[in-house]
C-alpha cells in the first residue's frame, strides 16, 4: 500500500517542472504589451541570432538600434533612404512582433548637412518637419510607438544650462530653435501616423532628481499646450548593483502624468570579467527593475539594448565593460534571464 503510493509520487518529484518560462509570454500573463529587444541590420546575416529574435515567445517586439536614425534614412537633405528600417520591420512582421520606431529627433548620428548647414530657425523647423513627416508618414501603421524625440534633451529645459556629467550640452535644434523642436517634432509625427504612440525617450532619467524633474515639468508644459505627447521612455542603461532605489517610484511618478512609460533600451553592464558575483548580482538587478515595470500600471512594456552580449553597445562605448546582456556572446542564457522570469512572475 506504502509502497504503491511511492510509486505514484515519484515520477512526479523527479519530472521537471514545465518549462514555461520566456520572457515576452510572461510579460503578456503580466498584463503588459510585450518584451522585446534592440536588433540591427548587420546582425541579421547571423542565421543562430536571427532564428532567437524571431522567438516570439521571448520576444513580442523590436526596435531598430540605428537604421532609422536621421544619418541613416535623410543622409542628404530632401534624400530619403528606407532599407535598412525596412529590414528590420520585415523581420519583425515576419515573426509577429510590435516595432518601436527610433527616432526622429536626436542630436546625436545627425548627417553634417543637419549640424553644419547654418540654417536659421524658421529654416530649421522646416527640416525637421520634413524629416518627421516622411520618416513616420513611409512606416505608417506600422508601428506601435515612436521614439519622436530622443535624449539629451530636457535638461535644455532646465533652469541652469547644465547637465549630469556636469558639462554644458548643447545641439544644432536647441541652439537654433530653442525648445520649438519639440512641438514641433511631436505635431508632425501625430499628424503622419495618428495611430502611433508618441514618446520622449531619455537617459539618467531612472531615479529622482533634476534631471526627472525637468521631464515631468516638460511632460506637463506639452499637455498644457495640447501638444501630442503619448508616452515616457526610460532607457534604462544601469550598472550593476547599481539599480536606483527610486526606480519603480519615478517610474509610477511618469505614469502619474497621465502618459504610457516603457523601458526602452535595458541592459546592465559590469566591469570585466564577469565573475560569478557579478552575474547573480546582475540577476537580482534584471528581476527589480521587471518588477517595478510589472507593479507599475502605466509601465507597457521592456526592450533590452540586444539579447546578447555579442552585439552589445557596451564594451564599444565603456572601456573595460561588458556582460550587460541576459545571453551571453554564445547565444546562452545567463542569470539575468532567469532575473527577468521571476521579475515577471513573482
Ligand atoms: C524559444 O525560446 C524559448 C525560451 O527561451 C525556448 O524554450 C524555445 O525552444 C525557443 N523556440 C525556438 C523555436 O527556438
Ligand atoms: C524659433 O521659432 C519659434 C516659432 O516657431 C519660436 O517660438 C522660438 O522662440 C524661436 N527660437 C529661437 C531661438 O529663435
Amino acid at each position: 500500500m506504502f509502497l504503491h503510493l511511492l510509486y505514484l509520487i515519484l515520477p512526479l518529484l523527479i519530472l521537471p517542472l514545465p518549462i514555461s518560462a520566456q520572457l515576452h509570454t510572461l510579460a503578456l500573463q503580466a498584463g503588459k504589451k510585450y518584451f522585446g529587444t534592440a536588433t540591427d541590420n548587420p546582425e541579421l546575416t547571423n542565421t543562430a541570432y536571427v532564428s532567437q529574435l524571431g522567438n516570439k515567445t521571448d520576444f513580442g517586439q523590436l526596435t531598430p538600434t540605428n537604421s532609422m536614425k536621421w544619418d541613416a534614412t535623410e543622409p542628404s537633405r530632401g534624400t530619403f533612404t528606407f532599407s535598412g528600417g525596412d529590414a528590420i520591420v520585415a523581420q519583425a512582421q515576419k515573426a509577429g512582433q510590435l516595432i518601436r520606431g527610433h527616432n526622429c529627433v536626436w542630436h546625436q548620428q545627425l548627417p553634417s548637412w543637419v549640424t553644419s548647414g547654418n540654417f536659421d530657425n524658421a529654416t530649421l523647423a522646416s527640416i525637421v518637419q520634413n524629416h518627421c513627416s516622411t520618416l513616420v508618414g513611409h512606416y505608417k501603421g506600422e508601428i506601435l510607438s515612436w521614439d519622436v524625440i530622443n535624449d539629451r534633451i530636457n535638461e535644455h529645459t532646465l533652469p541652469e544650462p547644465f547637465n549630469d556629467d556636469g558639462t554644458f550640452r548643447t545641439s544644432v535644434f536647441f541652439t537654433t530653435m530653442g525648445t520649438s523642436f519639440i512641438p514641433i517634432a511631436l505635431r508632425t509625427a501625430r499628424a503622419a501616423d495618428p495611430a502611433a504612440k508618441l514618446y520622449i525617450n531619455d537617459f539618467n532619467i531612472e531615479s529622482s532628481g533634476p534631471k526627472s524633474t525637468a521631464l515631468i515639468s516638460l511632460v506637463k508644459s506639452l499637455k498644457t499646450q495640447g501638444v501630442p505627447i503619448d508616452g515616457i521612455g526610460v532607457q534604462t542603461h544601469l550598472i550593476v548593483g547599481e539599480v536606483p532605489s527610486s526606480f519603480q517610484a519615478t517610474l509610477q511618478a511618469y505614469a502619474d502624468l497621465g502618459v504610457e512609460v516603457a523601458i526602452t533600451e535595458l541592459d546592465i553592464r559590469m566591469t570585466l570579467p564577469a565573475t560569478q558575483a557579478l552575474l547573480e548580482q546582475q540577476q537580482r538587478d534584471y528581476q527589480t527593475v521587471i518588477s517595478a515595470c510589472k507593479n507599475v500600471q502605466g509601465c507597457v512594456g521592456v526592450t533590452i539594448w540586444d539579447w546578447t552580449d555579442k552585439f552589445s553597445w557596451v564594451p564599444g562605448t565603456f572601456a573595460g565593460q561588458g556582460a550587460a546582456c541576459p545571453w551571453d556572446e554564445n547565444f546562452v542564457k545567463k542569470l539575468a534571464y532567469q532575473g527577468i522570469v521571476a521579475g515577471w512572475t513573482n
